[in-house]
């Protein structure tokens, strides 16, 4: 388990919040709230507004652009908000606040509680890469080979073609999976944009060796691609709310 100075706890006021940039450079919200320290994603799942600039009582975390809320002990989403926040567990030692490193895998929801052998089988697909803020991953009519979990960073994605691209309207957290359709049949080729928009760790995994291994575990199969239905149908409808 490895851990990562976020900053001194002298420099977070009591129940009140700063942003922190960390090694890499990561942006971090950190929060007080009575003896305890939280540490966030800097930036609202909403749209691109740095959380520090929002309004927080020492309990809930307020987004001032559309008023959406947090819990800051859990980071669930309270009234408005539509998506809970990214969290980090944080390791208080002396005067110094750190985060402490979780495996992203284990907890995707594509494939939480399926069999472990065919878990471990998937990861052994994986592979990291750490990918540049501003660069794009891949492109509307790009091969759809592989799909991707994030680990950390932000992606964006905008749909349409040519210069009629627009934002999908939505947002990655850490452990969700996007550029699925490298997992469905009759989709060779992507049918978005999506661009990193600060350096991001990505877990890359080939769609055709994943899909063998669930093949062979019908039932993982059967739980993974419901869960991608749902998947879809989730980002389909926040795509056509905004
Ligand atoms: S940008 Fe934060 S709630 Fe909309």
């Amino acid at each position: 388990m490895s851990k990562t100075f976020v900053c001194p706890r002298s420099q977070v006021p009591a129940n009140g919040m700063i942003e922190c940039e960390v090694e890499g450079g990561r942006k971090l919200l950190v929060a007080n709230s009575g003896d305890d320290y939280f540490a966030y994603q800097a930036m609202c799942p909403h749209q691109d507004v740095a959380l520090c600039e929002g309004l927080y009582d020492g309990a809930v975390l307020t987004c001032h652009q559309h008023l959406w809320q947090w819990d800051i002990r859990t980071g669930a989403a309270v009234g408005l908000a539509e998506a809970p926040l990214e969290g980090f567990p944080v390791q208080v030692e002396g005067d110094s606040i750190y985060v402490v490193a979780q495996s992203t895998v284990n907890s995707t929801e594509l494939f939480a509680g399926i069999p472990d052998a065919t878990l471990q089988a998937i990861i052994g697909l994986a592979k990291r890469e750490e990918v540049g803020g501003g660069k794009t991953l891949y492109d509307v009519g790009d091969p759809s080979h592989d799909f991707f979990i994030l680990e950390s960073g932000r992606v964006e994605f905008l749909i349409g073609r040519d210069q009629h691209m627009s934002p999908a309207g939505f947002m990655l957290r850490k452990g969700e999976v996007f550029g699925w359709a490298a997992l469905l049949e009759n989709q060779p080729h992507r049918i978005a944009r999506a661009t990193c928009l600060e350096p991001s760790q990505l877990l890359r995994i080939n769609g055709h060796q994943a899909l063998e291994l669930l093949a062979a575990d019908p039932a993982a199969g059967y739980v993974v691609m419901r869960r991608l239905s749902s998947l879809i149908a989730r980002y389909l409808t926040s795509s056509g709310s905004k």
